[in-house]
């Protein structure tokens, strides 16, 4: 598949205006994504669980406008007016006008809202870029609906191209659309994967990770010091990057074996090998960064402490951020919730967290 699949044919209808709306979720990676080529294609394959609780709800409406020269949105988060918001779509909107020609022919006003608190330190930009294209391809279908049922081909192609979208607007956005495993990233054993777009994980998973959860400890709400850009672009050159390229791509075949058997053991291992690993590369960029804060290092050396006490599965990663995402099976839930709440909320800025479990993916409203 290539990108010129994603450029449509022609339009059969005209609509004067209209809205919709969608709620995507976030994601959390568990093979990393870190360090990217020209036109937001990844150095190597992730995959990550699809979150359930941390969504964004967007309702786009739109109506036709004279000119056809500009651009024309507005944006507002939860009902205010966000015009430092506007760049960022305003690229995103560059990027894909090929694959949307219809963009200059409206108005937008985008209406956005998270379920998560706003400047939690919890990236917005997946769960609102997948959500912001997800509208987008809706308005694209009723450009070009008939009144025919659509086929699953034609359904598939909606999702594949949505991701597509959302990928040009963040990476890991691309992730957000369906659940509960996505993989984006070629890989030769994961059957369908691409550069261009995430996949369902098409591979039988052990019902260890079902309902898995993730429980999100906010430890830094702060603007991060860093952006994910930044640190993408310092992947060039830097010394380590080939290894970890390939590293990632050696995590990902082991991960089939891994949620095929549910091994929590070597789960374990390989998730926070991974979350050390992107922050190791941030630790050896030029210039080099740290994103974890003192609090980051207390809470995973209170997680290693009470899995060596009690033989718990319970693990950590992180993003690109101080956040400690605390990652456990089910049935697991009563008992680390309670060391959770114990152990880990005063490591938490005003003892904040979120308790998330694995999501099923967008939907539309
Ligand atoms: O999607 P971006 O450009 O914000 O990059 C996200 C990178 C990580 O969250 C650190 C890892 C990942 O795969 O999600």
């Amino acid at each position: 598949m290539t990108e010129k699949e994603f450029i449509p044919k022609s339009y059969s209808n005209t609509i004067e205006n209209g809205s919709v709306t969608w709620s995507s979720p976030s994601n959390i990676a568990l093979v990393k994504y870190w360090g990217k080529k020209a036109h937001q294609i990844p150095e190597n394959p992730s995959i990550s669980f699809t979150l359930n609780n941390c969504k964004t709800v967007t309702k786009l409406s739109f109506s036709k406008k004279e000119s056809q020269t500009d651009f024309s949105f507005e944006v507002y988060l939860d009902g205010e007016k966000k015009d430092d918001f506007k760049p960022k779509i305003k690229t995103f909107f560059e990027r894909v006008e090929v694959y949307l020609p219809f963009l200059k022919a409206y108005h937008f006003k985008i209406e956005t809202s998270n379920t998560f608190p706003h400047s939690s330190g919890i990236a917005s930009s997946a769960s609102g870029m997948s959500a912001l294209a997800l509208c987008l391809m809706s308005i694209e279908g009723e450009l070009i609906e008939t009144n025919v049922i659509p086929s699953a081909v034609e359904e598939s192609h909606f999702i594949k191209k949505a991701s597509f979208l959302a990928r040009l607007g963040s990476g890991s956005a691309c992730r957000s659309l369906e659940g509960d495993l996505v993989v984006w990233g070629k890989h030769d054993e994961i059957k369908g994967s691409s550069d261009l777009f995430g996949v369902k994980y098409p591979y039988k998973v052990h019902p260890n990770f079902k309902n898995y959860q993730d429980t999100i400890l906010l430890v830094d709400k702060g603007e991060k010091q860093v952006s994910s850009t930044v640190g993408h672009n310092l992947m060039h050159g830097h010394p380590f990057a080939q290894e970890r390229f390939k590293q990632a791509d050696k995590n990902l075949s082991d991960v089939i074996s891994i949620l095929n058997e549910g091994d929590l053991d070597k789960f374990v291992a390989l998730v926070e090998n991974e979350a050390l690993t992107l922050h190791a590369m941030m630790m050896t960029s030029m210039p080099y960064f740290i994103l974890m804060k003192p609090n980051t290092l207390e809470i995973i050396n209170k997680i290693w402490a009470y899995r060596k006490s009690t033989g718990s599965k319970v693990c950590f990663t992180l993003d690109a951020g101080a956040n400690v995402h605390v990652l456990y099976p089910e049935y697991e839930s009563g008992k680390v919730l309670e060391f959770i709440k114990n152990e880990l909320v005063a490591y938490c800025q005003n003892g904040q967290y979120i308790c998330d479990v694995i999501g099923l993916g967008a939907n539309k409203l």
